[in-house]
């Protein structure tokens, strides 16, 4: 019988119980175990997260106060009892107000000592999926860039010829002919001002990464919106003060976040609209990220959280991608170019929504580099 964690509770000679615990702990999985009535026993430091609870508070309370009564769950927890022995399910939903959504892969195994005890093993597929798709963002990002420096060198210069002899036949034309002349001059122009807009695409190089104080990104981007497009809505910010710089350029975080805060009040209704900018210290995730052979950390969690109607259904599997929109004017670079500028910052950029709660997450690397100098 599988008993990996129970084995590593009671390792005897090579490990002690403490050793098992932080061993627990650092797993990245939430694991917990249940007594025979269900109740949790013991939540390692993953658990906690998941539940949004402290161990002490989870103790001994019943498994169902968390995780709603007719979930699937509870009925695979009866199978293992029942059996005695492993089950393992896949894609298990799991949605209530506490934990919000998630898709789980769970493993459930009696503890062999306890009987009617079991542990239980839950890996939140939100996260290899969140990766999966990360990397689909970064593809697009990479894609978009060597479009915008096609564009800017294949297309601009003829474009500015083509502008030049436009121009001047409209000097020469007769009454007749010079509409069309400036026809083609205006529909030239046209054609540049598309291009510019994709020139903030084009990559001018490896660029300096400073320690930029987040939180004084946050102020500004705040400020910016409050003097113009997001008058009429409330903001609310929750910084943790204590996080330390990240490294990036000042100005493209602000670019990042402007962009998500402007979607975000898009997005809010016209009366009580409501943002939440948040930054939280995410403990233990790592990523994989592309042409990097090791793990990641990325503890820097900043949320733009809006209570809007959420994101439509169709757009959210390419919604990071250019020129996908949803509004009359839009124009759908905002979001491809928080991804590309996300995946230069080695961040990550998720989105998480259900209609009246969306929240983009932008998850960063510390400053580590050199000496440290004042933060931006
Ligand atoms: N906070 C949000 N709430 C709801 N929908 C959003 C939000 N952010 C982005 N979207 C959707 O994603 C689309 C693409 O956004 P973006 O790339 O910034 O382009 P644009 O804002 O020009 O449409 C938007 O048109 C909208 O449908
Ligand atoms: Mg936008």
């Amino acid at each position: 019988m599988e008993t990996t964690v129970t084995r590593v509770r009671s390792g005897g000679r090579a490990h002690s119980p403490a050793d098992s615990a932080t061993i627990l702990d650092l797993l990245p999985a939430p694991v917990v175990t249940l007594d025979a009535e269900d109740r949790i026993t013991m939540a390692n430091a993953a658990a906690e997260q998941f539940f949004s609870a402290s161990a002490a508070y989870l103790s001994y309370r019943p498994l169902a106060q968390f995780i709603p009564a007719d979930s699937p769950l509870h009925g695979l927890i009866h199978q293992v009892r029942k059996g005695n022995s492993q089950v393992s399910e896949h894609e298990l939903a799991i949605e209530s107000p506490r934990l919000g959504r998630h898709f789980l892969s769970v493993q459930a195994t009696p503890l062999p000592d306890s009987p009617g005890s079991i542990v239980l093993m839950m890996l939140d597929r939100g996260i290899t999926e969140m990766i999966d798709r990360q990397m689909t963002h970064r593809g697009a990002a990479r894609s978009i860039t060597s479009m915008a420096a096609v564009l800017a060198h294949e297309v601009r210069n003829p474009l500015s010829g083509i502008r030049g002899a436009a121009q001047l036949l409209e000097q020469n034309a007769s009454e007749d002919d010079r509409p069309l002349a400036e026809l083609i001059r205006q529909e030239a122009d046209r054609i540049s001002t598309l291009i510019g807009r994709m020139e903030i695409f084009t990559d001018y190089g490896p660029f300096e990464r400073r320690p930029v104080n987040i939180h004084k990104v946050l102020d500004r981007v705040q400020r910016l919106a409050e003097t113009g497009f997001g008058a009429n809505i409330r903001f609310r910010a929750d910084f943790d003060p204590s996080l330390p710089p990240v490294p990036g350029d000042h100005d493209q975080l602000v670019q990042i976040f402007l962009n998500l805060v402007k979607n975000a009040c898009d997005a809010c209704p016209e009366v009580g609209g409501e943002i939440n900018l948040r930054t939280a210290y995410q403990h233990g995730v790592r990523f994989t990220l592309s042409g990097r052979k090791e793990k990641v950390a990325l503890p820097m969690k900043v949320s733009i959280i809006d209570n809007g109607p959420g994101i439509p259904e169709d757009l959210t599997s390419n919604l990071f991608d250019p020129f996908v929109t949803s509004k009359p004017n839009g124009t759908g670079l905002g979001l491809a170019l928080v991804a590309k500028l996300v995946g230069d910052h080695g961040g990550v950029v998720e989105c998480e929504s259900r209609p009246g709660r969306t929240e983009f997450r932008v998850m960063l690397p510390f400053y580590e580099g050199g000496e440290l100098g004042e933060p931006v």
